[in-house]
């Protein structure tokens, strides 16, 4: 277990989503589920880059995200498919990194703090997409193209745990 608050903030990048990934395969451990490991790297992310908003939005219906696990301030409850920063990463199935929120159409303000954001989709074994990951920062510009490395690299990881879980309910 890890004895102390991991803070990546000094860290280049690449190195930061480094120990952030090696610290969530040692908490979460041979634990496959779902709902733990969004819990799990919403803290570790939220406190580790100090961010204003991290959390998770899941599908609950074809066109519906439903509030998941979270660090922050109240997040809004329900986001429609094509709403939003998370409804429009929903829609597309692909990364939406916004610079400044304010130039973006329809964004969706649940803490008016929030200057930038990147939005990450999740997907299941067979390429179903189970969520996004949100995260806001109260800075403009903080996401680029190795925060959404490192963010596809550790939500790839719901793909493997459930292939994981279907290998062990029907053995080969
Ligand atoms: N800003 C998001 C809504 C979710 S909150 O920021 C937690 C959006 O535009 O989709």
């Amino acid at each position: 277990m890890t004895e102390t608050l991991l803070d990546v903030r000094q860290e280049p990048k690449p190195r930061a989503y480094e120990l952030v990934h090696a610290a969530f395969d040692q908490v979460m451990g041979e634990t496959d589920d779902p709902v733990s490991a969004m819990a799990t790297i919403s803290a570790l992310l939220h406190h580790g880059f100090g961010f204003l908003w991290t959390g998770f939005y899941r599908v609950v219906s074809p066109d519906l995200l439903r509030v998941g696990p979270y660090q922050g301030t109240l997040g809004c409850l329900e986001i429609r498919f094509g709403k939003g920063v998370c409804g429009t990463a929903a829609t597309e199935r692909r990364t939406v990194i916004v610079a400044d929120v304010r130039e973006f159409p329809g964004h969706i303000t649940c803490d008016a703090r929030s200057r930038s954001e990147i939005v990450v989709p999740v997907f299941g074994a067979g390429g179903e997409l189970l969520a996004v990951l949100d995260i806001d920062s109260e800075r403009a510009n903080t996401f680029d193209a190795d925060d959404r490395a490192g963010l596809e690299r550790l939500v790839s990881w719901f793909a493997g745990a459930a292939r994981r879980q279907e290998a062990a309910i029907s053995p080969a």
